[in-house]
C-alpha cells in the first residue's frame, strides 16, 4: 500500500477571479493571476487503506473533518480512483499551516496538496498541468498553488475544462516582494466563494462589468511583472479587489465581507503610500487584508498594520514554490 505526503503553499490572487462558466467543473469566468506563498500553506497525507471501511477517514488538524469537508474530500478522491482504476477508501492527513479557525484556511494550498498527494499514492504520475486541472476541480484557485511565484490561471475555452489551468510566470521568478497579511477577525467566512460567485453573477448589474474589466488586469499585471514595476501591480491589484467586491456588494442581498478593521487597514496602506512606501491592498472572500510591498518595507508595514484598530494579528510571506512531494511510499 503506498501513501504519499505532498505540500502545498496557499496563493493570493492580484487579478481575481471572480466567477465560474461552468459551477459543475469549477471553471471560471475569466482569467485569474496570483503570487504563491511560501507560508500559509498546506501538508496532506494520503493512503489508500481502506479508510474506516465503508467510508474515507479525513483528519483535518488533528480532528475528523466536518462532514461538508470530508464529502468534498471524498468527491475529489471518487476522480482520482476512477482515473486511477482503484476502488479502496483512503485516509486523508492534512494539516494546515495556520489553524483551520483563524479563517485563512485555504481551499487553495488544500486541494493543491490533495491533488498531488492522492495522485502519487494512487500510482499516477501526473505532469504539472493535468494537475493543475485535476486540482482546480477541487477549487477553482488551487489550480494556482500546483505552481510556485507569480501565476496566471487561463479561463480555457473548451467545454471539458482541460485547457483551464494555471501556468507560472516566469518574467516574476526571483522577484523580492512580500505579501503581509493582517488578520482583522477570527472565525470562517461568513459566505463561500461558490454561493457568493453565483450570487453575484445572477443579481449583480455589475457582474458583467466586472468579467469585461478582467482581461485589460491580467494584460496590465503581466507587463507589470515582466518591468519589475511594483506600483503598476499593485495599483491593478487594488483595482482588481475593489471592483470584485464592489460587483459583490451590488448582489441582491448584497454580499459584503469587510468589517471596520478592514476598511481600517486600507485607509493605513494608503497612508503609507502617502508617506512614500510601495504598498498595495487586496482582499478575498473574507475581511483580511494583504498587503503587496517591497521586501526591503515589510516590516514597517506589518508594525504599521499590526497597531491599525481591529487588526488582531499579521504575518510577513514571501513567494513560495509549487506543490511538492516529500514522502511516497
Ligand atoms: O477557489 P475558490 O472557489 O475558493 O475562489 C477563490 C476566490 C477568491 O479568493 C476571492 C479570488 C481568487 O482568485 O483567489
Amino acid at each position: 500500500m503506498i501513501s504519499a505526503t505532498a505540500v502545498a503553499g496557499t496563493n493570493i490572487a492580484l487579478v481575481k477571479y471572480w466567477g465560474k462558466r461552468d459551477e459543475a467543473l469549477n471553471l471560471p469566468a475569466t482569467g485569474s493571476l496570483s503570487l504563491t506563498l511560501d507560508r500559509l500553506g498546506t501538508r496532506t497525507r494520503v493512503t489508500f487503506d481502506g479508510g474506516d471501511g465503508a467510508a474515507d477517514r479525513v483528519l483535518l488538524d488533528g480532528a475528523p473533518a466536518a462532514e461538508k469537508v470530508a464529502a468534498r474530500v471524498t468527491t475529489f478522491l471518487d476522480r482520482v480512483r476512477a482515473r486511477a482504476g482503484i476502488a479502496a477508501r483512503a485516509t486523508v492527513v492534512t494539516d494546515n499551516s495556520v489553524p483551520t479557525a483563524a479563517g485563512l484556511a485555504s481551499s487553495a494550498s488544500g486541494f493543491a496538496a490533495l491533488a498531488l498527494a492522492a495522485t502519487a499514492a494512487a500510482g499516477l504520475d501526473l505532469a504539472p498541468t493535468e494537475l493543475s486541472v485535476l486540482a482546480r476541480l477541487g477549487s477553482g484557485s488551487a489550480a494556482r498553488s500546483i505552481f510556485g511565484g507569480f501565476v496566471e490561471m487561463a479561463r480555457g475555452a473548451r467545454a471539458d475544462g482541460s485547457d483551464a489551468a494555471a501556468h507560472p510566470l516566469e518574467a516574476g521568478a526571483g522577484w523580492d516582494v512580500r505579501l503581509v497579511v493582517a488578520l482583522t477577525a477570527a472565525g470562517e467566512k461568513s459566505l463561500g466563494s461558490t454561493a457568493a460567485m453565483r450570487r453575484t453573477a445572477e443579481t449583480s448589474p455589475y457582474y458583467e462589468a466586472w468579467v469585461r474589466g478582467v482581461d485589460g488586469d491580467l494584460a496590465a499585471a503581466r507587463a507589470a511583472i515582466t518591468a519589475r514595476d511594483l506600483p503598476a501591480l499593485g495599483a491593478v491589484a487594488e483595482r482588481s479587489a475593489m471592483r470584485m467586491h464592489a460587483s459583490a456588494m451590488a448582489a441582491d442581498p448584497a454580499i459584503l465581507y469587510w468589517n471596520p478593521a478592514t476598511i481600517a487597514a486600507m485607509a493605513r496602506v494608503r497612508a503609507l503610500r502617502a508617506e512614500g512606501a510601495s504598498a498595495f491592498f487586496t482582499i478575498d472572500a473574507g475581511p483580511h487584508v494583504k498587503v503587496l510591498c517591497d521586501a526591503r518595507q515589510a516590516e514597517v508595514v506589518a508594525a504599521a498594520l499590526a497597531e491599525t484598530p481591529g487588526v488582531l494579528r499579521t504575518l510577513i510571506a514571501a513567494p513560495g514554490p509549487g506543490a511538492r512531494l516529500e514522502e511516497v511510499g
